[in-house]
């Protein structure tokens, strides 16, 4: 099958160069949890989503500092890692993320029924989205920018059942699919996260377009939908005797969010944007167009997305401070204070309702900003300090980067990086 999208290598951690610098603990998760060894195993990989956890990273969290039926909350859930983690590790969970891509990926990453699904049902209903003739036009202004005029002809047929059909999890497996077969089929780079035009897809449509490109896409969605279900079985049969629940919220500022339906957590695991982000919200946005979000959705969501809005106030650490007075460029440094800005505010916002002596485990990298590296786990760590929390410890988990992205050559493939999981606890 092809590859539609670009994938994290495994990448491999460097055992024998570990050792202890500046009381930064070095620790190979991969090695800790070593049953999991495919990081994108059960429904972890229903959608594509970047940036993600690693589930071992997770799964350490979550066995180390927390107990069966715990409620464990991450602001900046994403694809929703640690939803799936909690509740494959008997946890219930609580997830926030702007984007909305969270409330289409939880139904199927964590499926509520106890049943397993049937490949009849969802073979009649590929069988009736194939010959519908329901058009779906998405609410998006520049869609013929992206699209050939045959394939936006078909997937919006096919978009047009799915938002006509009864919005079971049948339905939701084959959207999912969707959303992956129609940046397949369009001239945006499929391989890359960010939404652009590339030279070789260019090639590849006019490849597609001079062949039967229509049996491709048929079977495509029928093999990758059959495959979604058995991994979503997989997990059904994995939850026969669960009671444990899920809570999800996407679409949703962490930064300002009242937490009215629970009272406290009992953990905290998560990992903020990147200090020059992602742009999640652009990344997904010819997802979430076919998912029927609008121009205006999608404006707003990026106006709240960090580290691009304006801070409403300017955080001081003596990290912090110290880094300010070497970066020179103006506009890095507003991108310093809108960053800690809302991901402190996000954090503080969730560890204020946290249980006394439960753990806030925050997994981050240190970038580099005009070629200063950031030591963002030192920053929350002086921040929260201040408020009253224990600094516990600092991980260091080293990897070997191979190929990051499988188009595009990565100019260090056995460079090094390092990703630092901070551990605090509320007093
Ligand atoms: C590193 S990613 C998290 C990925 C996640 N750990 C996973 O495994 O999929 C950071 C997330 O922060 C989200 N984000 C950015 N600004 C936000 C805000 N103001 N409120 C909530 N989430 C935000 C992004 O949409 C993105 O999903």
């Amino acid at each position: 099958m092809k590859n539609y999208l670009f994938d994290f290598e495994q990448d491999a951690c460097i055992k024998n160069e570990l050792h202890l610098n500046n009381g930064i603990i070095p620790i190979c998760f991969r090695d800790l949890i070593p049953e999991i060894n495919n990081t994108g195993y059960l429904t972890h990989s229903v959608y594509y989503y970047p940036a993600k956890f690693i589930p071992q990273v997770v799964k350490y969290c979550i066995k180390t500092f927390s107990k069966e039926n715990d409620i464990v909350i991450d602001p900046f859930a994403g694809s929703g890692t640690v939803g799936l983690e909690a509740y494959l590790n008997n946890r219930n969970s609580y997830l926030l993320d702007l984007n909305l891509l969270l409330n289409h990926i939880i139904p199927i990453k964590i499926p509520d029924s106890k049943n397993e699904l049937k490949e009849s049902i969802l073979r009649k209903k590929l069988d009736s989205l194939i010959k519908s003739n329901d058009k779906f036009m998405p609410d998006w202004s520049n869609y013929e920018y992206w699209y050939p005029k045959e394939f936006f002809d078909v997937l919006s047929k096919y978009w047009g059942y799915i938002k006509k059909d009864e919005n079971d999890i049948y339905t939701k497996i084959i959207e999912s699919v969707l959303v992956k077969l129609s940046k397949y089929y369009s001239y945006a780079e499929h391989k890359t996260p960010k939404l652009f035009k590339s030279k070789s897809k260019q090639i590849l449509v006019d490849k597609l377009l001079k062949g039967d490109w229509k049996a491709g896409l048929i079977n495509e969605l029928h093999d990758l939908s059959i495959k979604t279900l058995l991994n979503i079985n997989n997990v059904i049969q994995f939850s026969k005797d669960k009671n444990n629940y899920v809570i999800y919220h996407g679409g949703i500022d962490s930064a300002n969010y009242k937490y009215d339906d629970i009272k406290e957590f009992d953990l905290l695991v998560s990992s903020p944007p990147y200090l020059q982000a992602q742009e999640y919200i652009r990344t997904s946005k010819m997802d979430l167009y076919w998912l029927g979000y609008n121009d205006k959705d999608i404006k707003k969501l990026s106006s709240l997305e960090i580290p691009y809005r304006k801070p409403n106030k300017i955080i001081e650490t003596e990290t912090l401070n110290k880094l300010k007075e070497s970066v020179t460029r103006k506009d890095l440094t507003r991108v310093l204070d809108s960053y800690f800005c809302y991901v402190l505010q996000s954090f503080e916002n969730s560890m204020n309702l946290l249980k006394k002596n439960s753990k806030a485990c925050i997994f981050i990298g240190n970038p580099k900003v005009d070629g200063i590296e950031v030591e963002i786990w030192k920053i929350i760590k002086e921040y929260f300090i201040e408020r009253g929390f224990v600094f516990e410890n600092v991980y260091e988990d080293r990897i070997k980067t191979r190929q990051l992205f499988r188009m595009r050559n990565n100019k260090n493939p056995e460079g090094m990086k390092s990703e630092f999981l901070l551990v605090l606890r509320k007093k």
